[in-house]
């Protein structure tokens, strides 16, 4: 496997759980029945699985390469900067479906607002990374500097939330992508 390939990877499970969330978000704006619990794993995951995991491997391994790569230092910091103001509305939206299972009034309209900014900014990142700066890794970076940024992400997944925390996280995503009827072939993330 090739560095960007264990990105991909990744990307390709936050989309399943952006669906999901997506499908939750359109239940509740119908004044549906929702799951709080599933909210609460749901935003369990987006900390564990792509801010502790994810972002570190990107922000410590993979954005460190992109200026000597030709990638501009203000694109860099763009992608960066996108990370923290996701690490900050999942922090919010985390209050907020507290705020829900508590019965305060405006949660609902405040979960859907921040939610629905923060659904189309994960989307907006991943198909920026997706679009330029892998293909441009891959097309730049040296066989041997792949093999040990692989080796680095690698590692790194262990050290951060584990092998074991990885495949947890995986398996209950794929029960609610099930549960939820999602249907994701590729990351198709506009059907
Ligand atoms: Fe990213
Ligand atoms: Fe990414």
């Amino acid at each position: 496997m090739n560095s960007i390939d264990n990105l991909r990877d990744d990307h390709e499970s936050v989309v399943v759980f952006s669906a999901i969330l997506e499908k939750i978000f359109n239940e509740l704006s119908a004044s549906k029945p929702i799951s709080v619990s599933d909210l609460r794993w749901l935003f369990e995951f987006f900390r564990d699985f792509v801010i502790k995991n994810h972002f570190q491997k990107e922000e410590r391994i993979l954005y460190r390469h992109l200026p000597s790569l030709g990638l501009p230092g203000n694109q860099v910091d763009m992608l960066k900067e996108e990370h923290e103001v996701l690490r900050n509305q999942a922090k919010l939206l985390r209050g907020l479906v507290e705020d829900l299972a508590e019965g305060r009034s405006y949660a609902a309209m405040d979960l859907l607002d921040t939610g629905n900014a923060y659904l189309d900014l994960i989307n907006c990142h991943l198909q920026k990374e997706e679009a330029i700066l892998f293909p441009l890794v891959e097309e730049c970076l040296s066989r041997e500097m792949d093999d040990r940024i692989s080796d680095r992400l690698t590692m790194l997944d262990e050290e951060t939330i584990g092998t074991s925390r990885q495949l947890e996280l995986l398996e209950v995503l794929n029960c609610l992508m099930n549960f939820y009827g999602i249907e994701v072939g590729s990351p198709e993330p506009d059907t």
